[in-house]
C-alpha cells in the first residue's frame, strides 16, 4: 500500500508448518506465511518503507540483495532484529528495473535461515523496462522462479547437514517457489521467467532440452540486447531473466543440467553431475500473441554507464577455502574504505579448486574481463554476484555513488552460505 507517497510493506519472519508432500508436515520458516515470502514490487524513484518483524526465537535480519541503498538500511549483520522486535528501513529506489531478492543475513546463521525458507523476490520497474516490450503480467506471462535444493529426511523434515563437505548441503530435491514438481500453465506465446538461485550451496545450469531461450536481464537489470542461449549457469544469489517461446498445446520443462563448474576438483561431489526438473510449462491450446523481445541498445546508458577510465582504485581479493585476503569476518573490523563518487576495479580470484560465488552489497558491477578476456554475453550485464571459477581472475568495475557513512559498513562475501557463515566475508565503508 502507499502512504503519503511511500510504498509500505510489512514482513514478519515466523515459524510454520508446510506440507511439501501430501500429509507430511514439515517445520519451516517464512515471511508472512509458513514458507518463503511475498514478492515485493516497487518503481524506480519511489520511496519504500518496510516494517520487518521477527516472530522467531532467535535474531534474524532482512537484507535487500542487489539494492542500492544506505548502509543502515542494508539489513546485514549490523541490522539484526531481536525476537519480538521490529526494524523499519526506508529508502528511495534509485536504480534500473531488476529482479532482486531479500533474505536474512544474521551473523553466522544465514545458511540456516535461508534454508528453512526465509527468502522472497523484490522486483523493480522503470520506464525503460516497460518500453522493452517484455511480458510483464505477473503470474501470467511474467513468472518468478525461485530455485532451491533441499534434503528431506525420513520424517519429511528439511535437513541442513552439519558435517557436510564442500560446498555445503546439496539437496536431492529441487523446489521451485517452494513446490516440488512445480508447473505453470502458459497462455501466451512467450513467457518471461525470472530465475533466482536461492540455494545455499548448489550451482544450477538452467535451460530446456528442446529449445533455446533469450536472456534479457542479469542480476541488476536489462542487457544491452537479448542473448539467445541454451542454458545459463546460476550460482547461489545470481538471477537471470529469460524469455521462452511456446507452441499451442505443448509441454516442456525447465531443467537443471549437469553444471560446468570450471576447474573444481571432483565436480560430481560439488553437485556438478546432478540434473533436475525445475518447472514444467504447459501451454494452452490457444496462445495470445506476444512480441519478440527487442529494445534500443543501451536503454540504461544515460545514468548508469560505468567507465573503466574513471577507475581510480584497484583492489585485489583472494579467496581461499574460507578466507578473503587471509582474513575471516570480524564485525568490528573495516576491511576496505571507498570514497563516495569513486569508480573502482575489484580483482577477484579464487585460489582453491572449489566453487565460490562472490557478492558485493550496494552496487551493481560490470565484469570487465575474465582472465583477461571479455566476459561472455551472459556475464556482460549488470551483476552483483558472480560464480568464481577456480584460479581465474574476474575484474569487476563498480562505482560508489552516494550514501557515505564512515560508521556503518556494507558486506562483500561468498554467497555459498556455509562459507559466508564460516567467515568468508569482509566489510567496506563508503566515506
Ligand atoms: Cu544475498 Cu550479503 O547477500
Ligand atoms: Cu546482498
Ligand atoms: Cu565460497
Amino acid at each position: 500500500k502507499v502512504v503519503d507517497g511511500t510504498r509500505v510493506f510489512s514482513l514478519t519472519a515466523q515459524e510454520g508448518v508446510t506440507e511439501f508432500r501430501p500429509g507430511v508436515k514439515t517445520r519451516t520458516w517464512g515471511f508472512n506465511g509458513t514458507h518463503l515470502g511475498p514478492t515485493l514490487r516497487a518503481e524506480r524513484g519511489e520511496r519504500v518503507a518496510v516494517e520487518v518483524a521477527n516472530d522467531l526465537d532467535e535474531p534474524t535480519s532482512v537484507h535487500w540483495h542487489g539494492m542500492h541503498l544506505p548502509p543502515e538500511m542494508d539489513g546485514g549483520p549490523h541490522q539484526e532484529v531481536d525476537p519480538g522486535g521490529t526494524w523499519r528501513p526506508t529508502w528511495e529506489i534509485d536504480q534500473p528495473a531488476a529482479t532482486l531478492w531479500y533474505h536474512p543475513h544474521p551473523h553466522g546463521a544465514t545458511e540456516k535461515h535461508v534454508y528453512r525458507g526465509l527468502a522472497g523476490m523484490f522486483l523493480l520497474d522503470d520506464d525503460a523496462s516497460r518500453a522493452a516490450d517484455l511480458p510483464d503480467t505477473y503470474g501470467v506471462d511474467d513468472i518468478p522462479v525461485i530455485v532451491q535444493d533441499k534434503v528431506i529426511d525420513d520424517d519429511g523434515q528439511l535437513e541442513l547437514e552439519d558435517d557436510t563437505g564442500e560446498p555445503g548441503t546439496l539437496g536431492d530435491v529441487v523446489m521451485t517457489n517452494g513446490t516440488i514438481g512445480a508447473y505453470q500453465e502458459v497462455t501466451t506465446e512467450r513467457v518471461r521467467l525470472r530465475l533466482l538461485n536461492g540455494s545455499t550451496a548448489r550451482t544450477f545450469q538452467l535451460g530446456f532440452a528442446d529449445r533455446e531461450m533469450d536472456l534479457v536481464a542479469t542480476d541488476g537489470g536489462l542487457l544491452d540486447a537479448p542473448v539467445r542461449l541454451e542454458h545459463v549457469r546460476l550460482a547461489p544469489g545470481e538471477r537471470a531473466e529469460v524469455i521462452v517461446r511456446m507452441e499451442p498445446g505443448e509441454t516442456t520443462r525447465l531443467h537443471s543440467f549437469e553444471a560446468d563448474l570450471g576447474g573444481v576438483v571432483v565436480p560430481f561431489a560439488m553437485g556438478g553431475n546432478d540434473a533436475f526438473d525445475v518447472l514444467e510449462l504447459r501451454a494452452a491450446d490457444q496462445l495470445a500473441p506476444a512480441p519478440e523481445p527487442a529494445w534500443e541498445k543501451s536503454v540504461h546508458a544515460e545514468q548508469d554507464a560505468l567507465h573503466e577510465d574513471d577507475a581510480t582504485v584497484t583492489r585485489t581479493f583472494e579467496l581461499d577455502d574460507r578466507k578473503i585476503n587471509g582474513r575471516s569476518m570480524d564485525v568490528g573490523r573495516i576491511d576496505e574504505v571507498a570514497e563516495v563518487g569513486s569508480t573502482e576495479i575489484w580483482e577477484v580470484r579464487s585460489t582453491v579448486p572449489m566453487p565460490h560465488s562472490f557478492h558485493v552489497h550496494d552496487v551493481q558491477f560490470r565484469i570487465l574481463s575474465i582472465d583477461g578476456d571479455p566476459p561472455p554475453p551472459e556475464l556482460a550485464g549488470p551483476k552483483d554476484t558472480v560464480y568464481l571459477e577456480p584460479s581465474t581472475t574476474y575484474r569487476l568495475l563498480m562505482r560508489f555513488d552516494d550514501y557515505a557513512d564512515p560508521d556503518v559498513p556494507y558486506m562483500y562475501h561468498c554467497h555459498m552460505l556455509m562459507h559466508e557463515d564460516d567467515g568468508m566475508m569482509g566489510q567496506f565503508v563508503v566515506v
